[in-house]
Order: structure tokens, then sequence, then C-alpha cells
């Protein structure tokens, strides 16, 4: 096992007034080494719920790991202390980057200040070697050097700067992974698109390794090497990106595909979204979760829920490939 990131069966259950909520259902995925996985689908497919696994970060007491196992490195993270996971791992080997910083951010604390406290914590690192880090990460992520962030509170910074510091401050404990929640989608689109542009950089110059979560396939496209489309709790197809775009399988996958806005000269404007809405986790329906929505439904969807197939390059779960 050389991968990175390891993720095998996991699944997750909320209770909630005494119902169970399937949140994620047997989700399996490697990230290899130096290559960026992306999970993708709609709203409370379980896209967050896997990360927030990874990250130890589940709502206690409501949720809870029911069964699976999650390897980085070779380490089993589940296993291990969480003293050690806290030190070593969360927000030292593995970045985190949300959509909403400010969340991360304490808003009565300098910049300066929650830097050097996050860095202190995971690494042997002076005062001044820190402050000097942070001006030529400030730098590489296209933040003003010097004081003219460090001195100021999170409240006094713009959208992308925000975001851009979150970069930085992830950089600051060089992880070999990020993991990285919608982390452009409260921002407006040029801001967006440069951001991305700085992941893009980032990745082949550090060696980084993503796991971008998102619902735009369109963003995708030029920062990771495999998606994993999942829906209602599960992975529904996964493969190379290109293959993904080229020869999607899953009618679920070429759905998402369809609904991404594709403006040309030639074709109009062109949004054709999924009717129909994810299914509770508390409530899916027989066979395969996705057959209520499926223009291709056949008699056995509704009955038996298909497998994910067990080709090695590109898989998915849908009875039109038997
Ligand atoms: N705090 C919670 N309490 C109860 N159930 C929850 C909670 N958080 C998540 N869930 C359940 O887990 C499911 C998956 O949620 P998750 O946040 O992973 O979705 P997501 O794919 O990240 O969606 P989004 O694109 O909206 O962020 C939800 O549909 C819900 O049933
Ligand atoms: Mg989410």
């Amino acid at each position: 096992m050389n991968d990175l990131l390891n993720i095998e069966d996991i699944q997750v259950q909320f209770h909630v007034w005494n119902r169970i909520y399937q949140a994620v259902d047997g989700v399996s995925f490697t990230i290899p080494r130096r290559k960026s996985v992306a999970l993708v689908g709609e709203s409370g497919c379980g896209k967050t719920v896997t990360a927030l696994s990874i990250m130890r970060l589940l709502p206690r007491p409501q949720a809870h790991i029911k069964q699976g196992k999650i390897y980085f490195d070779n380490q089993d993270l589940l296993k291990m202390s969480l003293p050690r996971y806290q030190k070593y791992y969360r927000g030292r080997l593995i970045g985190m980057m949300f959509q909403d910083p400010h969340s991360v951010l304490n808003p009565v604390i300098s910049i300066q200040t929650q830097i050097t406290e996050h860095v202190k914590y995971h690494l042997k690192m002076k005062t001044s070697e820190i402050l000097d880090k942070a001006n030529n990460i400030f730098q590489l992520v296209n933040l003003p050097a010097g004081e003219d962030i460090l001195k100021k509170y999170p409240h006094q910074l713009s959208g992308g700067q925000i975001q851009r510091l979150m970069i930085a401050m992830t950089l600051m404990t060089d992880p070999s992974l990020i993991i990285a929640d919608e982390p452009t989608t409260a921002l407006d689109v040029t801001i967006q698109r440069q951001i991305l542009d700085l992941l893009v950089a980032l990745k082949s110059e550090r060696d980084l390794s993503y796991l971008l979560i998102t619902h735009n396939l369109a963003i995708v496209h030029y920062l990771v090497d495999i998606v994993c489309i999942m829906y209602a709790g599960q992975i529904v197809e996964w493969g190379p990106c290109e293959a993904i775009f080229q020869e999607p399988l899953h009618p679920y996958t070429r759905g998402l595909l369809d609904s991404v806005l594709t403006i040309s000269k030639e074709t109009k404007t062109k949004i054709r979204g999924i009717p129909g809405m994810v299914p509770e986790a508390c409530d899916f329906p027989s066979g395969c979760r996705f057959h209520p929505r499926c223009p291709e439904k056949m008699n056995i969807c509704s009955k038996e829920m298909p497998m994910l197939s067990e080709n090695k390059e590109h898989a998915v779960r849908c009875w039109l490939y038997g």
C-alpha cells in the first residue's frame, strides 16, 4: 500500500431524534502520491462528512464512523490516539481549507499571533523563523509581505486575501495533502479563478496532493487527476478526470456534466439540470438510489442495488453496465 491516502469502506451514521441518517455508505478511494482527487456531487451527498471523517472532526455525539479504515502514509488514522493525530496529522501533514475561513480564524487575535501559534503547536520553530517563512509563503500566494498582513485582524482582509491567507497558513507546516472543501464557492468568479490558478501552481511546485470537494464539475477539470462522483452517500462512478469528462458512464455523471453552464458562439447558453432531489439519508429508495431521477432506469434498478464495478481504471455503479 504505497498510496498517500487510502479510504476503505467508510460508513458514517448520524443519530438524530431516533432516526438514523446514513450519510456515507461504504465509500472507498485512494489518493496516490502527488495526485489529486475530487469528490463531486450535489448537496447532501456526503462529501463533507467524508472529509470530516479523515480530519476526525465529525460532530459528536450525533455522528459516528460505523465501519471502515483510513490510512495516511500507511498509518491507521482512526486507530491512533487523538493527541498524536492532532499534533502530527490534522493541520500538519494534512492541511485544510474551508468555504468559510472566518469559521477557522479567531476574529480578535492578530494574524501574526494566529500563524505563530499554529506553527509552534506542530513544529519546533522560533518566532523569527516562523515570520521569515510566513513572508516567503506570502510571496508565493501573492499576499503583501511583512506587517501589511501580519499586524491585521481577519475582518480587515478581503475575501480573496483571506482565502490566500488560509492557503499560506496551510503551507506553513509543509503538508503533503490539502483537503479543500468548496474553497472558492464563496468568492466572485474572477477571484475564484485566481485562487484556482494558485492551487494549480502550488501543486506542481510543492509536490502537493489535494482532496478537492465541490459540486461544480467545471472547476475540477484543471486541478485534479481523479474524480469520484458521489450520490446519496455512495461513490457511483470514479475514474481519471479525462475519462469522466469524455466518457461519463453513470446517468448521474452525465446529468452533472449537462448541468455545467456551457456558453459558446454556436450553441446558446444551455443548462439542463437533473430533475428531482437527492433523497434524504434516512430514507433512501430501494435498489439504485438514483433510479427515481434516472432517465435510463430499467426494471431491475428499483429492485436491486448495483455494485461498483471492479474495473481498476474507471468504475461505475449502474445496471446499464451489467
Ligand atoms: N450535523 C448533522 N446532523 C444530522 N445529519 C447530518 C449532519 N451533517 C450531515 N448530515 C447528514 O449527512 C448527509 C451528507 O451531508 P454532507 O454535509 O456530507 O453533504 P455534502 O455533500 O457536503 O453537501 P453540500 O454540497 O451541501 O456541502 C446529509 O444529507 C445529512 O443527512
Ligand atoms: Mg459539504
